[in-house]
């Protein structure tokens, strides 16, 4: 699809690109980067791209809708950062379920030095799936993370060393209860580069160490058996901050927003110099989710498991040219 791409609003043609190549940096589940961009004269429409959606690991689409969260804060970082405030106004259309956002860029103001600082950790952040340092994340930080959650509206928990434990419990019993689900795992080899032919999803470069018993969490392992264990006596961190991303509610709107609140938590964690990565079999797997929910209070819905640390470096994974995920003229309901 040949798409030009011309301003929107205010914003020059330049900006606009920018600021879909912001939104295409964003996570996503096995990097199925489920969205789409269409752009009008005065707005971007972020709609879902739901025949990209992981139908066995993810039958709600709850993490699609959270992975075009995290797209849509850095659309409106990236807006801001251009010095333009983005008017955003999620499912403008009850008619079409799958957009879930238009951002009309409305008046110029300077970026604030955090939003620039944000917006800069956008091309930045990446999954780091290997061991981080045994260096504790201090309090201060701890409560800079808790505080972006808070800005968008979510919660982060911090688990304390006994709920690290039952979640240890929780996360071995979903990946065991995926692993032997054989619709799973046809899904995960599409996803993951193992099937023939098929080139998507997490390259084999970005997967951590092969996986060991003595692990605290089972973490996915995505080398297609090429991981390397690691060096004897170099383990995963000793004491890991690992924390759960809740929202109040856990209706598509509360998971778009508790889609931005994560992305909050991680760029604020990449502008700090931490890495971050996901734990998510025990949220994918609703009896594992409804005990999680019960371990951090019973009040909030956990929509992600994030684990947080200094990391050593590690390579960008690819996204689709934008090209392919910004249309011309959408059909209503162009996602089914
Ligand atoms: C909702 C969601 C769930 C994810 N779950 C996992 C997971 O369980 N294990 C994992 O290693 N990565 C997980 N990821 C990370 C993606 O694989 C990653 O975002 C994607 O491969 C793109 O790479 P990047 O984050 O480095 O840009 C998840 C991401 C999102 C948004």
């Amino acid at each position: 699809m040949n798409t030009t791409i011309t301003p929107v609003g205010g914003l020059t043609a330049a900006e606009v690109r920018d600021a879909l190549v912001a939104a295409t940096a964003a996570p996503s589940l096995h990097n199925s980067q489920p969205w789409r961009f269409h752009c009008t004269p005065s707005a971007i429409e972020l709609h879902a791209d739901t025949s990209r959606a992981m139908d066995v690991a993810d039958p709600d689409h709850r993490e699609l809708v959270l992975a075009c969260g995290a797209a849509l804060l850095n659309l409106r970082l990236a807006i801001r950062a251009s010095g333009t405030i983005p008017d955003v106004r999620p499912f403008p259309e009850q008619s079409h379920p799958d957009l879930l956002a238009s951002v009309r860029p409305s008046a110029r103001r300077p970026a604030t030095p955090v939003e620039r600082e944000l917006a800069a950790a956008i091309p930045r952040r990446r999954t780091n799936r290997k061991p981080f340092h045994h260096d504790p994340v201090p309090t201060e930080l701890q409560a800079q993370l808790r505080q972006a959650a808070e800005v968008e509206r979510g919660w982060l928990a911090v688990l304390d060393p006994p709920q690290r434990q039952v979640l240890r419990e929780l996360s071995r019993r979903a990946h065991q209860v995926q692993v032997d689900d054989p619709d799973f795992v046809a899904e995960w080899q599409r996803w993951t580069g193992r099937a023939e032919g098929i080139r998507e999803g997490v390259p084999a470069r970005s997967s951590g160490p092969a996986p060991e018993p003595q692990d605290e969490f089972v973490l996915r392992d995505f080398s297609g058996g090429t991981a390397r264990t690691r060096v004897a006596g170099k383990d995963f961190e000793p004491e890991p901050l690992i924390c759960v991303l809740g929202s109040f509610q856990d209706s598509r709107h509360a998971q778009l927003q508790a889609g931005m609140a994560m992305q909050r938590v991680l760029l604020t964690a990449t502008a700090h110099g931490l890495a971050s990565s996901f734990l998510s079999q025990v949220v994918e797997v609703p009896a594992t989710r409804r005990e999680l929910r019960e371990l951090i209070g019973g009040g909030l819905w956990p929509q992600i498991v994030l684990r947080i640390g200094y990391g050593s470096p590690v390579p960008a994974t690819p996204r689709h040219p934008l090209e392919d995920v910004v249309t011309g003229e959408l059909a209503p309901n162009h996602s089914g």
